[in-house]
């Protein structure tokens, strides 16, 4: 009878027969690691108040991504007591879900933004924008103030959000046939938002630049931040005890 050492030996010695079981070996361990991402709808937890963007918010987000916030600000607040305390609850994967590109990261020139939405008004962050150390007199962030004199042209919502629902995010029809209707009635004070309200809870309806009469990119920018981290309701009493679990360790 062979020993399991002199099986081994055989095995160790034939390339063909090694080739065929380091083969079955790592498909056994690939098939373990990348059969559960078929499933990963499922395995992100639900949460109450996730709503896709409003087209007015998706703009926003566009210009952030093409002005490269990203490069110095992070959206994700990791469970660290340092983190909670200063940004608040961490972030819910589901809070992410519908974000293409998402905007996770570690890179932090200057603060996370998850929850940056209402803590300051819109004037401050227009301000902000134009001229950063006209409020934080130490910042080094740059100035972004041509957003406020450039008309925002996003293109086609309605196509944008038709691609978006293509890759898993839940427009509805009419969400996707409005797209360009809502939009400008987002930021428009004279505008009836109620319709645009009902499909998109939470949804802040003004303007947002503090120029009524021009839609400008500013208007997106601020409409998008101001609504970061501000749909789900971390305050309920299920996140609060996931919370204080946290504090106490
Ligand atoms: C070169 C790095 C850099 C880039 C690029 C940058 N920022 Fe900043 N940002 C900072 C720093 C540093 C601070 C902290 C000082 C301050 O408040 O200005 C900051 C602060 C902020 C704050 C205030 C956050 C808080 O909690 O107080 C907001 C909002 C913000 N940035 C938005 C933006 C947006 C939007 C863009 C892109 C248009 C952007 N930043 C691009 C470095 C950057």
């Amino acid at each position: 009878m062979t020993t399991i050492v002199e099986k081994h030996k055989k095995l160790e010695r034939n390339v063909t027969l090694l080739g065929i079981a380091a083969f079955a070996a790592v498909t056994v361990g690939g098939i373990v690691e990348i059969a559960p991402l078929f499933w990963i709808d499922n395995t992100i937890e639900k949460v109450d108040g996730m709503r896709p963007y409003t087209p007015l918010e998706q703009a926003g987000r566009d210009i952030y991504v093409r002005e490269g916030c990203y490069v110095c600000h992070s959206q994700m607040i990791r469970p660290f007591r340092d983190e909670v305390e200063r940004y608040g609850h961490y972030s819910l994967a589901a809070e992410s879900m519908y974000d293409h590109p998402f905007q996770w990261g570690s890179k932090r020139t200057g603060p996370d933004l998850a929850r940056v939405g209402n803590r300051y008004s819109d004037e401050w962050h227009v301000q902000h924008l134009k001229d950063p150390r006209a409020v934080v007199p130490e910042s080094i962030m740059p100035t972004y103030a041509h957003l406020a004199e450039h008309d925002l042209n996003p293109g086609d919502m309605t196509a944008e959000l038709r691609t978006l629902y293509q890759v898993g995010v839940p427009y509805s029809k009419t969400d996707i046939e409005k797209a360009n209707e809502d939009l400008k009635t987002q930021a428009d004070p004279n505008a009836d938002a109620s319709d645009l309200l009902k499909r998109y809870p939470k949804a802040q309806a003004r303007d947002f630049d503090g120029d009524p009469t021009r839609l400008t990119e500013m208007d997106a920018l601020v409409a998008y931040l101001q609504m970061l981290g501000t749909l789900v309701d971390v305050n309920a009493p299920a996140a609060q005890e996931k919370l204080a679990k946290e504090k106490g360790r």
